[in-house]
């Protein structure tokens, strides 16, 4: 088999050590890598040789991803998963005391092991190319930087930034690392190698000025001829933490507020359901404060604890689903057409939106129509409000904004359709108006042009009749707000053309989203799974559970929202509508509460009316509004009043039930959805539920959650629920297949199997 490093010693006694996984397009320190590091680590340890050692990656794509996951997935005993952290820090602890001194060379994505590695050379340089990124990952793993990262990192950087990459898995871009400390110097990409060269043999020769009283002829040569050359090299100034480090984490009381800070933020961000974290915290405090030996005694105790947890199968199986993800291609049978001119009808919420994440993920000119010049004046002010905070963020210069602003062609009429390839269509969700718009739309477009619709709602085969060549016409579902919302639900209608689907797949892709296959049918996958969720937190509010335990009840769990509260950014008159659609669909098993349609009566639309469900200050959610239960009959003053909201408490069974009750009816429905192949496997379905609504992923998805909790327990629970509130709880016939076939992973596959 071919080596996976190579060594190569030149006359100068400058070495490359680079690191290229036979058949694999990214580097990863899994077992074969690890066992062939250890014997290069002996070698290197007896050569006299070598100078200076650079480590490269021989992959254009990256430098080292990290370790193999697959590994960690596979990891279920403790002990085991200790003695993979420990053949961690025996190696990058050797490779830290080689002989001689050792350069990280970065270029591309560095993550985990990749990164620890670099931590343990004596330097780091990385390439200004714009993929380069840095990070240690771990946490959204489940576990901790466990080859030496969580405690040398610290060290290098400073406590409080170290934390800020450990505890969000963030990845930093070279200029950044350089500013932070963490490469020693920022190098032109174009001369990446040679620079590399010059760095090292400057480096090496002050090395050995300091360290000899006289320098050596050779080393002040060799110095001064580095100096002559000058590359334009960055080089980082930077002293650990910064003057707020030196004053703050320099002492033990400075210490323990920012350890303090950092458990406070995080405990309210996790709510306990990442214990990860946390146990991060603990670890980079023993390492600063009890010593590098003890930090890595406590990196590899904390991997025992979490590597072998579920909350850490399942972040690995989310992971997984994710990778998978973006190897899918959409549909056989039809190449994705090139896209260079876009267009977007309608500059209301999604249509700005998604016209400028156009302008800002492909650079493509977007045309965006509307008929109105007040909503192309509000899309184009979002789009500059975006692109602004990408300015404030330094994301983006200003000359950049001016140009993605310029790529934004606001219009009233159809001048400049003749060119586009692709329209999405984000109009007013009516179904006459949308099909006159699109027969008028296809008289202006090429011929080829693809035509997507936004509809959230209306069947893309309703919409599509009166235009010409209707194959070509296919749902791209976007999720409110568009910047934020990683999903995009590709709806095929039957006899679309494959080719016109995969170019909104691909295309979907390049706008950095997550596109998933799904069946032309109401409510499509995720609006019609959240209808059943949601309309059950109205029953709960008709049974006079308070508002704001039935909202706390889903966000404990792990919800990024409440269902009420998430009501009201929806806007209650559009949620009214779609429950409309989704109640005369599904008549046997969703039934509305009565007063549904009165709860928008008043201008009490949610959000978007400052008057909703909550009360609000500008877009800034306060408490329940009580008059909500005034209007819908639901006095929660008056003293023996039938419907007065109940009392409860948290993690008391009050909100487990009421979990249980908004829960168990998606897991119901994706029994269909599945059985229907409305989607095609439970993997993206889970993937589209966490991606689409935020669904927690420490619980690995829905349908992998209900395998966890076992199909015939969650039966159980709905027969239970039947007898005590209606048939809209009635186990479906293909959720008791689904457990008699052994729960959703065996019955519908996904690309990951269940671990
Ligand atoms: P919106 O009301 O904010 O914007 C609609 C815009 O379309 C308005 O500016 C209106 O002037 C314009 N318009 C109406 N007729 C037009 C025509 N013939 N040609 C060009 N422009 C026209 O609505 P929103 O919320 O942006 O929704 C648009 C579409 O996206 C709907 O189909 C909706 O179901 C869908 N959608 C909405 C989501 C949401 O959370 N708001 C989420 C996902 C999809």
């Amino acid at each position: 088999m071919a080596p996976i490093f190579r060594l190569e010693v030149g006359e100068d006694r400058l070495a490359t050590l680079t690191f290229d996984l036979p058949d694999k397009k990214v580097n990863v320190f899994g077992r074969p890598a690890l066992a062939e590091l250890e014997r290069v680590l002996d070698e290197l340890a007896a050569r006299r040789d070598i100078g200076c050692l650079v480590l490269l990656s021989g992959k254009p794509g990256g430098f080292i991803a990290g370790a193999d996951v697959d590994e960690i997935a596979r990891v279920t005993d403790p002990v085991e998963a200790e003695a993979g952290s420990r053949i961690g820090h025996r190696l990058f602890g050797a490779w830290s005391e080689l002989p001689f001194p050792t350069i990280a060379a970065i270029r591309g994505v560095t993550l985990g092991g990749g990164t620890e590695i670099a931590l343990a050379s004596t330097w780091r340089v990385a390439s200004d190319r714009a993929d380069t990124r840095i990070g240690l990952p771990e946490v959204r793993l489940g576990i901790v930087p466990a080859w030496g990262g969580s405690t040398r990192l610290p060290r290098l950087i400073g406590i409080a930034a170290a934390l800020d990459l450990i505890l969000t898995g963030k990845t930093v871009s070279g200029r950044q690392a350089l500013k932070l400390g963490l490469v020693d110097a920022l190098l032109p990409d174009a001369r990446f190698l040679d620079l590399v060269r010059d760095f090292a043999r400057e480096r090496t020769a002050q090395a050995m000025a300091t360290a000899a009283t006289a320098p050596t002829a050779d080393a002040t040569a060799a110095a001064a001829s580095s100096r002559a050359q000058a590359p334009p090299i960055r080089r980082s100034r930077k002293r650990p933490g910064g003057l707020r480090g030196a004053l703050l984490e320099g002492n033990p009381i400075g210490r323990h507020i920012v350890f303090d800070q950092a458990r406070k933020k995080t405990l309210e961000q996790t709510r306990g359901h990442y214990p990860a974290a946390l146990r991060a915290i603990e670890v980079v405090r023993v390492g600063i404060e009890d010593g590098l030996r003890a930090g890595f005694d406590a990196e590899a105790r904390a991997v025992s604890d979490l590597a072998p947890s579920p909350v850490t199968k399942n972040l690995v199986h989310v992971f997984r689903l994710t990778e998978d993800a973006k190897r899918e291609r959409g549909l056989p049978g039809g190449e994705p057409l090139p896209v260079r001119e876009t267009a977007v009808l309608g500059a209301g919420t999604m249509g700005g939106g998604i016209a400028q994440l156009i302008a800002a993920e492909t650079d493509l000119p977007v045309r965006m129509k509307d008929v109105r010049n007040e909503a192309l004046a509000a899309g184009m002010s979002h789009a500059a409000g975006l692109f602004d905070r990408q300015v404030k963020r330094r994301r983006l210069d200003v000359p950049g904004m001016r140009r993605k602003m310029a790529l934004l062609r606001p219009t009233l009429d159809w001048s400049g359709f003749r060119r586009v390839d692709l329209v999405i269509e984000a109009i007013v969700e009516k179904l006459e108006v949308k099909q006159a718009v699109f027969a008028e739309l296809a008289a202006q477009v090429p011929d080829g042009a693809v035509l997507a619709s936004n509809t959230s709602s209306l069947p893309i085969r309703d919409i599509r009749v009166k235009t010409p060549r209707p194959e070509r016409v296919v749902g791209m579902h976007f999720f409110n707000p568009v910047h934020r919302m990683p999903l995009v639900e590709v709806i095929v209608p039957e006899g679309a053309d494959p080719a016109a689907v995969n170019t909104v797949f691909e295309f979907t892709r390049r706008l950095g989203k997550t596109p998933v296959l799904i069946k032309d049918s109401p409510g499509f996958l995720v609006n019609r799974l959240l209808t059943f969720y949601s309309i059950e937190s109205f029953w709960l509010l008709d049974e006079g559970y308070r508002i704001e335990d039935i909202d706390r009840a889903m966000v404990d769990w792990g919800m990024p929202i409440g269902p009420l509260a998430l009501t009201d950014e929806v806007g209650i008159d559009v949620a009214g509508k779609v429950a409309h659609i989704m109640a005369a669909a599904f008549a046997d098993r969703v039934r509305l509460p009565a007063w549904l349609d009165r709860l928008s009566e008043g201008d009490r639309l949610g959000v978007k009316s400052g008057k909703g469900i909550y009360r609000y200050e500008g877009r800034e959610r306060q408490e329940p509004d009580p008059a909500v239960y005034t209007a819908l009959g639901l006095d929660p003053e008056h003293p023996g009043h039938p419907r007065k909201p109940r009392e409860t408490s948290g993690g008391d069974p009050g909100l487990e039930a009421m979990v249980d009750r908004m829960v168990l009816p998606m897991v119901n429905e994706a029994a269909r959805c599945l059985e229907e192949q409305v989607v095609r496997s439970a993997g993206e379905l889970d993937l589209a539920m966490i991606f689409g609504t935020g669904f927690p992923p420490f619980r690995g998805g829905l349908c992998r959650w209900a395998d966890q909790q076992g199909l015939p327990q969650i039966i159980a629970t709905l027969e239970r629920l039947e007898g005590a509130a209606g048939n809209r709880f009635r186990p479906s016939e293909a959720l008791r297949a689904t457990a008699a076939a052994g729960g959703f992973y065996a019955r519908f596959g996904g690309s990951a199997p269940p671990t």
